[in-house]
């Protein structure tokens, strides 16, 4: 094989051969296992579509019925790791107590039978299982108070909701988050599968694999922006303010928090959608004054970096519906983290199932034969 050019951030370069998910990035088009994600978004639920994910084929009745119950009786997390969280600094990101706490899920369930079907099946469950009841358990935590119990009798999104409030979530809204979930699902070799995909080929166990995707997603050019999205529109502030911000952006050459795709050259599907569910929360709890900068944002940029192919992403309307779900700002990343989970568990599947290490190469471009020099002469 001849010597590659180097590519900054790989841009370009197949990491797998993948059957999960597909992006056309001219057309905004993305599919789960080929379903049209539109499609999933008004007919599926979050658990169906993890379950197509990561198993590769929609469930029968009997198959998600079987998924689904696993799921609700594998959401309590051990006391003792509940105890290690409580010990976290409330000051803490709830993504880096996210991260520490996937991973200790490795101190308990440690036995890598990576061939066997059933220890797979146990690891997809527990971690789709118990990721959202250790977001909850942190908010709740860090506020001095104990975590909720889940609720045996709410389904996967309605039971999240009511571990941050304690209060059964309205229908409306419980759907809408579930369909964010379904919509932060999966999406090709982003920053925090590829390394997900990196860790899994160790043969390292599946906690392992999460816990270092998450600490991947936290970061503001990845998962990271939706928060960063919300403290714009409040430094922002008014409509009025749009122009100027984005204009002294540009000049610094400061980049606009979620805009721009390394894949979508036109509006990110997922956005679309997501702008939709924020109306029709809009619709029924009331307006939000950060809605009409966020549309006036996207038509000064668009109006100045269409040209570049730079339109909102998946982080840019995603936090106007946590927020106006009461969801605090910091969370929004970890409920990313709640959603990808699926995916990376789809790929930490596939990796295994044809995997060889990954170990790339590099351009050297450093010094060769230099001298040591004593640390007296330095
Ligand atoms: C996610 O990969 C995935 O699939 C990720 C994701 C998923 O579901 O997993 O979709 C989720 O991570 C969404 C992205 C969230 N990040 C942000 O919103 C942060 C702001 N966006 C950017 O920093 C940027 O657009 C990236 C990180 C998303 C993509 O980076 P690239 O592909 O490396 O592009 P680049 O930074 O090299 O930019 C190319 C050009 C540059 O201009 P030139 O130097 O060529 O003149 O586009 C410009 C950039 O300056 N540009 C922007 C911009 N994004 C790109 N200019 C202003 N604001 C922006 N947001």
């Amino acid at each position: 094989m001849s010597v590659c050019e180097f590519r900054p951030g790989l841009e370009g370069i197949p990491a797998a051969q993948s059957s999960i998910s597909f992006v056309d990035g001219q057309k905004g088009l993305l599919e789960y296992r080929g379903i049209r994600i539109e499609e999933l978004a008004s007919k599926s639920t979050f658990l169906e579509t993890a379950y197509l994910l990561i198993w590769g084929q929609l469930p029968d009745f009997e198959e998600l019925k079987a998924f689904e119950h696993e799921v609700r009786y594998h959401r309590r997390i051990k006391y003792r790791i509940r105890d290690m969280m409580k010990s976290f600094p409330e000051s803490g990101h709830p993504m880096d107590a996210l991260q520490a706490s996937a991973a200790a899920l490795g101190l308990f369930y440690s036995r890598r039978d990576l061939h066997n079907p059933v220890y797979i099946r146990d690891a997809v469950v527990r971690l789709v299982a118990t990721i959202p009841t250790m977001v909850a358990a942190f908010q709740l935590m860090r506020k001095g108070n104990d975590p909720i119990r889940p609720n045996d009798g709410l389904d996967y999104s309605a039971n999240f909701l009511y571990m941050l409030s304690e209060e059964e979530p309205d229908p409306l809204a419980s759907r809408i988050f579930d369909v964010c979930l379904i919509l932060h699902a999966e999406h090709t070799m982003n920053a925090s599968t590829f390394s997900a995909r990196v860790t899994a080929s160790t043969l390292t166990d599946p906690y392992a694999v999460v816990a270092s995707a998450v600490g991947t997603l936290g970061g503001p050019l990845h998962g990271g922006a939706n928060e960063e999205v919300i403290q714009m529109l409040e430094e922002i502030g008014c409509v009025e303010n749009v122009r100027p911000y984005i204009e002294g952006c540009l000049e610094r050459k400061a980049k606009i928090m979620g805009f721009g795709h390394r894949v979508y050259k036109v509006k990110d599907p997922r956005a679309t959608i997501l702008q939709d569910l924020a109306e029709q929360l809009f619709a029924k709890f009331g307006h939000d004054k950060y809605y009409d900068i966020a549309l006036e944002m996207e038509k000064v940029v668009e109006e100045k970096l269409a040209n570049k192919g730079i339109y909102p992403n998946v982080d840019f309307y995603s936090g106007l519906v946590y927020g106006k779900m009461g969801i605090p700002t910091d969370l929004f990343t970890p409920i990313f983290a709640i959603a990808r989970v699926a995916g990376w568990l789809a790929h930490w599947k596939e990796q295994l199932a044809e995997n060889r290490i990954f170990r790339p190469t590099q351009v050297y471009n450093g010094l060769h034969e230099a001298a040591y020099i004593p640390i007296e002469q330095r």
